[in-house]
């Protein structure tokens, strides 16, 4: 027999956050609980299909438009409408290059491969602790990743480590920042920080790439578009990846942005240019329907405040749910304080599980949580929380 191609190839390990979506479906257990994936979740369990995406698909159904290619850099109407939905009046739309994009990661995807082009040499930093994606897609693309603090050892923003790696980034280095909700921790900073880094961004020639795939999750579309728009308005460089995964509850139609705030029209064609060429090299174009709905709901009026009331509701509902699991620990642990997942903003809560706990919490009692403690709030219900308390108030105590 021959040896076989793949003999060496190595088995790697289940990927940390979609991995554990795998476990849990695979797991018996009548009582499991997901809260693992970033997925927000309705008072039934259940992934919300919106009323204004309903509308909005059925309106497309009535049109019954034939299904032909989508151009590389995707639908005219979606990269229109979501540019001026994102920066409002912040930048001159002339500038920017804003292009259709496999969801947030896709975003972030071409975002890298453009960089690639546009500064090989750069080092990419991101927080510590980040979305799990942000390390293996950067290296990926060939950049050397590194960290600057962002979670302190007493569990809030560590706002003056920060400051001070910021502070000594070489020229040139890109800096990845979480616009709003971060991920995993849900501590935020507020307008000031936000000033005081965008500052040291550009005295130092720094680029900022600013993910942005909770946006409505903290306290609304334009109070979370705060950063995006403040490093928009002098001109950029900046690079902004955009998900509808959430806000739209469109995960499986994978619609997202990248847009690019560049100096200026001559720019803007020729980054553009660069984005189609990497989209064409490894997607060719991307798909319709889903961006063809948001499109849509962006740009009708009555879809719109449909939306907006629709995404306040999911907002109300997972600051409810925090609030509650807050109470339900404390009833259950008391002396200890867990104010802090109210003051976290978004779907995650980073709850200080430790990993051992987060492992038992699986193991023992089916409630899935990462192993870095991220929990998401955003699928918690009144039918799950108080197990939800229980088990988590229990594998505090015991491990
Ligand atoms: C998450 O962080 O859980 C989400 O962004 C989903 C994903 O792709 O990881």
């Amino acid at each position: 027999m021959q040896n076989s191609l793949f003999a060496n190839v190595q088995e790697l390990p289940r990927d940390p956050i979609l991995g554990l979506t795998e476990a849990f479906v695979a797991d018996k257990n009548p009582a499991r609980v997901n809260l693992g994936v970033g997925v927000y979740q309705d008072e039934n369990g259940r992934v919300p299909l919106l009323a204004c995406v309903k509308q909005a698909e059925e309106a497309l159904l009535a049109k019954a438009a034939p299904h032909s290619y989508a151009p590389i850099d995707g639908l005219p109407a979606f990269n229109s409408t979501v540019a001026k939905m994102v920066f409002a009046d912040s930048a001159d739309l002339a500038h920017v290059a804003t292009v259709q994009a496999l969801g947030g990661t896709g975003a972030l995807k071409l975002g890298a491969e453009l960089l690639r082009v546009a500064s090989p040499g750069a080092k990419v930093w991101i927080s510590d602790p980040s979305w799990e994606n942000h390390r293996a897609l950067f290296a990926a693309a060939g950049f050397t990743v590194e960290t600057y603090p962002y979670y302190g050892a007493d569990g809030e923003l560590d706002f003056a480590g920060l400051i001070a790696t910021l502070s000594a980034i070489p020229a040139g280095d890109v800096v990845l920042l979480h616009a709003c909700c971060h991920n995993p921790t849900g501590l935020d900073l507020t307008q000031d920080q936000w000033r005081r880094i965008a500052r040291i961004v550009r005295e130092r020639g720094l680029t900022p790439f600013l993910d942005t795939a909770y946006m409505g999750f903290a306290e609304g579309l334009d109070a979370d578009a705060f950063s995006v728009r403040l490093f928009a308005a002098d001109g950029g460089p900046l690079f902004v990846s955009f998900s509808f995964s959430k806000s739209l509850s469109l995960y499986g139609e994978r619609v997202g942005a990248l847009s690019v705030v560049t100096a200026n029209a001559a720019e803007r064609a020729r980054v553009l240019s660069q984005i189609k060429r990497i989209a064409r090299i490894t997607y060719s174009s991307p798909a319709s329907h889903g961006a063809a709905a948001a499109a849509l709901v962006l740009a009708d009026p009555d879809l719109r405040k449909q939306w907006d009331h629709e995404l306040g509701a999911m907002r109300v509902r997972i600051k409810l749910m925090r609030a509650l699991l807050a109470e339900k620990l404390a009833e259950r642990l008391p002396g200890r304080d867990f104010s802090y997942i109210t003051r976290q903003n978004g779907m995650f809560s980073y709850s200080r599980l430790t990993a051992p706990q987060a492992i038992a919490l699986r193991e023992k009692y089916s409630v899935y949580a990462l192993d870095s403690g991220r929990i998401c709030v955003a699928a918690l219900n009144n039918a799950n929380i108080d197990q939800v308390a229980e088990c988590v108030a229990k594998v505090m105590t015991e491990i």
